[in-house]
């Protein structure tokens, strides 16, 4: 009777133990989610191999093991695929617009574009389109930058407030809205058949946003001297008001409509 009890009370203490390591066990192990596979196409061309024609290369990734956003994919294949891959990037949330390229067809930062999560279908990247290529999928943005320097993008006003300070009332400043939250990505630029074709005469979206949001400033004095200098065939006239260029704004920014308004004042002036 005594070694009956002996025996069951050695086997309740062992299933207690069992018990207790897998209750511990089940709580440590994580969930594991599916694998989740997804083909990414992306451009490739390096300077160094100039002979070599570009190519799409494909690399396949678990979605499940990636951040939801193109750039988070396009960083896990640099850091663990293939380090040779070249993009920009900086922020990684809509600030800096370093990572601005093509992303299934539409110009947009790679930071702010969710993965479409259909794994059956895959992702194809391409730098921003009609640039010269620095490597893979960075563009060169030489002259974009210098045409935005050719509008002198910053406050100029031959009468400057004594007390050091330009004040300026609310509904002045109301009118900076949507105009200063560029962030020079290029993407509407890019987007432009206009800026394609004549990007080395015509501005371009991004940079006559840009005009305007001086010319529209109470604080700056120089609006007359800033409209005389786009009063010429091509600095901005080639805009045909197609609006791929709004369309295709990151920011939800309305470049299109900045250059109507630059083209109706210099109208009824
Ligand atoms: S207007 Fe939009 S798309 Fe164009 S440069 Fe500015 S943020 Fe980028
Ligand atoms: S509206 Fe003008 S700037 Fe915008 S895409 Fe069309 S032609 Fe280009
Ligand atoms: S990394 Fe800065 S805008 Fe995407």
């Amino acid at each position: 009777m005594q070694s009956l009890a002996r025996r069951c009370s050695s086997q309740l203490s062992s299933n207690a133990r069992l018990f207790s390591t897998s209750s511990v066990a089940l709580q440590a192990t994580p969930l594991q989610k599916p694998v989740m596979n997804k083909e990414f196409k992306i451009y490739r061309w390096n300077p160094d191999e100039p002979s070599k024609k570009p190519t799409l290369q494909s690399y396949t990734i678990d979605l499940n093991q990636t951040g939801p956003m193109v750039l988070d994919a396009l960083i896990k294949i640099k850091n663990e695929i293939d380090p040779t891959l070249t993009f920009r990037r900086s922020c990684r949330e809509g600030i800096c617009g370093s990572c601005a390229m093509n992303i299934n067809g539409q110009n947009t930062l790679a930071c702010l574009c969710r993965i479409d999560r259909n794994t059956s279908k895959d992702s194809k990247i391409y730098p921003l389109p009609h640039m010269y290529i620095v490597k893979d999928l960075v563009p060169d943005l030489t002259y974009f930058y210098k045409q935005y320097k050719s509008i002198q993008p910053y406050l100029q006003n031959d009468n400057p407030p004594e007390k050091g300070e330009f004040l300026q009332s609310q509904e002045d400043r109301k009118k900076l809205d949507g105009l200063y939250e560029c962030i020079l990505c290029a993407c509407c630029s890019t987007s432009c058949p206009s800026y394609w074709w004549n990007q080395d005469e015509y501005l371009g979206p991004a940079t006559l946003m840009q005009a305007y949001r001086w010319i529209a400033d109470s604080r700056d004095s120089y609006g007359e001297a800033r409209k005389e200098k786009l009063q010429n065939e091509f600095s901005m006239y080639r805009c045909h008001t197609i609006f791929n260029c709004s369309r295709t704004c990151p920011k939800g920014l309305n470049p299109g409509a900045a250059i109507a308004k630059i083209k109706l004042e210099l109208a009824t002036e």
